[in-house]
């Protein structure tokens, strides 16, 4: 078995907040992520494919395809949208780091055929990163 990786970049905007809450619970909680006006993340995704070589082509996975699976169901759905108004995914989900890489990852996983174990690291910032495999 070995993994494969195609890494792609998005930019969007979001806030952190609970519309539950007070203003004063989420200014605790959340910080400057919960000013009302939004801001941007560069996000930076790594999709890892884990399979075995087709002896065939010497291909893992044909990347060109995940290339495409992730441009028309990540980019098209993110790329410089405000996750909290334009993305239903986040309508009722808080969109931080760890859950837009779960939303990613049920999405990316719903269309990769079901051979290949997925896995993805998703950047908010240079330091804030999170791995999820699904476990
Ligand atoms: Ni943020």
């Amino acid at each position: 078995m070995m993994k494969v990786c195609r890494r792609t970049t998005f930019n969007a905007a979001h806030r952190l907040f609970r519309s539950d809450w007070s203003d004063e619970k989420n200014n605790a909680v959340f910080g400057k992520c919960n000013n009302p006006n939004f801001h941007g993340h560069n996000y930076t995704l790594e999709v890892w494919v884990e399979g075995e070589i087709d002896p065939e082509t010497g291909y893992l996975v044909d990347l060109k395809l995940v290339k495409e699976m992730i441009k028309e169901e990540i980019l098209e759905r993110f790329d410089h949208r405000n996750l909290n108004l334009d993305c239903i995914e986040f309508a009722d989900l808080n969109p931080t780091v760890e859950n837009i890489a779960l939303v990613c990852y049920n999405i990316l996983r719903a269309k990769l055929e079901s051979k290949y174990e997925l896995s993805l690291k998703l950047w908010e910032t240079e330091n804030n990163i999170v791995f999820y495999d699904g476990k």
